[in-house]
């Protein structure tokens, strides 16, 4: 037996595929600092006066200290139209600009494991770039056309890219990673996903590309990317999983694996993989409805679901997408730089996570960051509320983020998505990834869109709200969600029947396709 080791093709295809993952972070932090000034762009375009000024008055913007004078002449809006267009539309079309990206991954996140069976994991995600492409090239145009459809179309665009690779990544990297490095990969995706949305704050300062002149390229700049993964995926080695078990080219499996493993002797790899094969054969796939029928699958289907709704639905994105304007709410001078202290953050707390989760339970992380999340939700709604009262408490509401992010890091935001392979063997498995990803692109969509409209109407009890939904999770989790680190698939089950009150045996799968996402693991 070889000791599995790191060469570096394996590293260069880990940073390879995680790329994509970047871009989903990328394109989550990248609306956040230019807020005001698309905006400002949107109400310009559109005719809408700011405030009580009007349109044909030569007018100045200058609404926070952070952000650049501005001046538009005043026969570059058209009079009288500031009547068709309200300070509404503006909301509601900055709503869309950045939740039609959850939109695009909703649809998608079914068909990453579809795409990926059908071409193969690195022509799938080359593929996929042209999607990445066509996304960034509409929004680093858009200050030429009609900005505000632009940007939306070129949102929703690349969130379809986002849907697709967040299902493809993490499964090409478990297929190429050796056993014992399995777990340590398989967090590279979510820590490039974090590591994007740092970088796209930092971007978003005023004197790299977050002011007036250049805020369409920052949004364009994912085209690089995409032309950078797309060139460095022609040196990246196929999925030998793919290979052998779904092509059944052994001679080609083998030649990946050498490439991967760096020796010549990869029949532990090879004895593995036929095991997997005789297994996947053994047992039968599931559909969604039968995950909801048979009483095996109910329970544990239930709490996966609960568990994405929990980790979306706490505002964590509230914070991703908007934490810029909740800072300027609550009266710190430098938003952007907050925004960014709460992207290095979020990166620390998920490296810490990375160290945690194999020592601590899994449930135990979950509750831990959900509590934890509960009382900064808590603070942070004070220090808004008396922010009038106490200049001081702009400081409460900002440590209170960024122990809120902290928190999110250490247990529900990365848990829920390893959590859920880990309640279901084989058969139903497929399944029940897909659905529960394309849960939480749904709550992320719910999110994007529903927040502004939600922090306006709330002010600042905005964050009460959270609380309670934080705090709902948080007891649904203490009854209902059983431990399982270091435990087999047949004590796990035996969890759920505990927790559910039943003491039924489990039944066996029942044969049923679900689209072709169901025929990956
Ligand atoms: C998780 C969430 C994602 C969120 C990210 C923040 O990956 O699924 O929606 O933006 O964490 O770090």
């Amino acid at each position: 037996m070889t000791e599995d080791k790191i060469t570096g093709t394996l590293v260069f295809t880990v940073f390879t595929a995680a790329l994509s993952s970047f871009q989903f972070g990328y394109d989550i932090g990248v609306i956040n600092a230019p807020q005001e000034i698309i905006i400002t762009h949107y109400r310009h375009i559109l005719g809408v006066p700011l405030d009580d000024r009007k349109a044909t008055d030569n007018y100045v913007i200058n609404s926070t200290e952070a952000l650049p004078t501005i001046t538009y002449p005043a026969n570059s809006i058209p009079a009288g139209e500031e009547t068709m267009a309200s300070a509404g539309l503006i909301t509601m079309l900055w709503s869309l600009s950045v939740s039609s990206f959850a939109v695009g991954g909703m649809i998608a996140s079914f068909f990453g494991g579809w795409l990926g069976d059908k071409l193969g994991r690195i022509k799938a995600l080359m593929v996929a770039n042209i999607l990445s492409l066509t996304g960034a090239l509409l929004m680093g145009f858009s200050k030429l056309g009609p900005s505000h459809i632009l940007i939306i179309a070129g949102r929703s665009i690349s969130g379809l890219y986002c849907g697709l690779i967040s299902g493809l990544v993490p499964m090409y990297i478990g297929e190429i990673a050796p056993t014992t490095l399995r777990g340590a990969l398989g967090t590279f995706h979510q820590l490039a996903i974090v590591t994007g949305i740092l970088i796209s704050q930092i971007i978003g300062l005023e004197f790299i590309l977050g002011n007036h002149d250049l805020w369409h390229i920052m949004l364009g700049l994912s085209a690089v990317r995409a032309l950078l993964q797309f060139l460095l995926l022609f040196f990246c080695p196929e999925s030998p999983r793919y290979l052998y078990i779904k092509l059944e080219e052994e001679a080609k499996a083998k030649k990946s694996l050498k490439r991967l493993r760096g020796s010549d002797d990869v029949t532990k790899d090879i004895n593995e993989m036929k095991k997997e094969k005789e297994e996947a054969s053994s047992e039968q796939k599931v559909s969604v409805i039968q995950l909801f029928t048979n009483s095996s699958y109910r329970q544990p289907i239930i709490v996966s679901l609960m568990l994405h709704v929990a980790q979306q639905f706490s505002g964590i994105n509230g914070i991703f997408y908007y934490s810029t304007s909740i800072f300027q709410t609550a009266g710190i001078s430098q938003p952007v730089y907050a925004t960014i202290g709460v992207g290095a953050i979020n990166l620390v707390f998920t490296v810490l996570s990375v160290l945690l989760v194999e020592k601590a339970g899994r449930r135990s992380l979950f509750l831990i960051g959900m509590s934890g999340m509960f009382f900064c939700a808590i603070f942070m709604s004070v220090g808004l509320v008396l922010l009038d009262k106490f200049a001081w408490m702009s400081y409460v509401s900002m440590t209170s983020i960024f122990l809120f992010v902290s928190f999110f890091e250490i247990g529900p935001g990365p848990i829920p998505w390893f959590m859920v392979a880990e309640f279901f063997s084989q058969g139903p498995r497929p399944t029940a990834l897909a659905l529960a990803a394309f849960s939480n692109w749904v709550c992320n969509f719910i999110i994007a869109l529903c927040f502004q409209y939600i922090a306006d109407f709330c002010g600042p009890y905005v964050f009460f709200l959270f609380a309670g939904v934080v705090l709902a999770f948080t007891l649904f989790t203490f009854f209902k969600v059983p431990e399982t680190k270091g435990k087999s698939f047949e004590e796990i089950a035996a969890e759920f029947r505990k927790k559910s009150g039943s003491a039924q045996q489990p039944k066996a799968a029942v044969e049923m396709e679900f689209l072709g996402a169901t025929e990956t693991a």
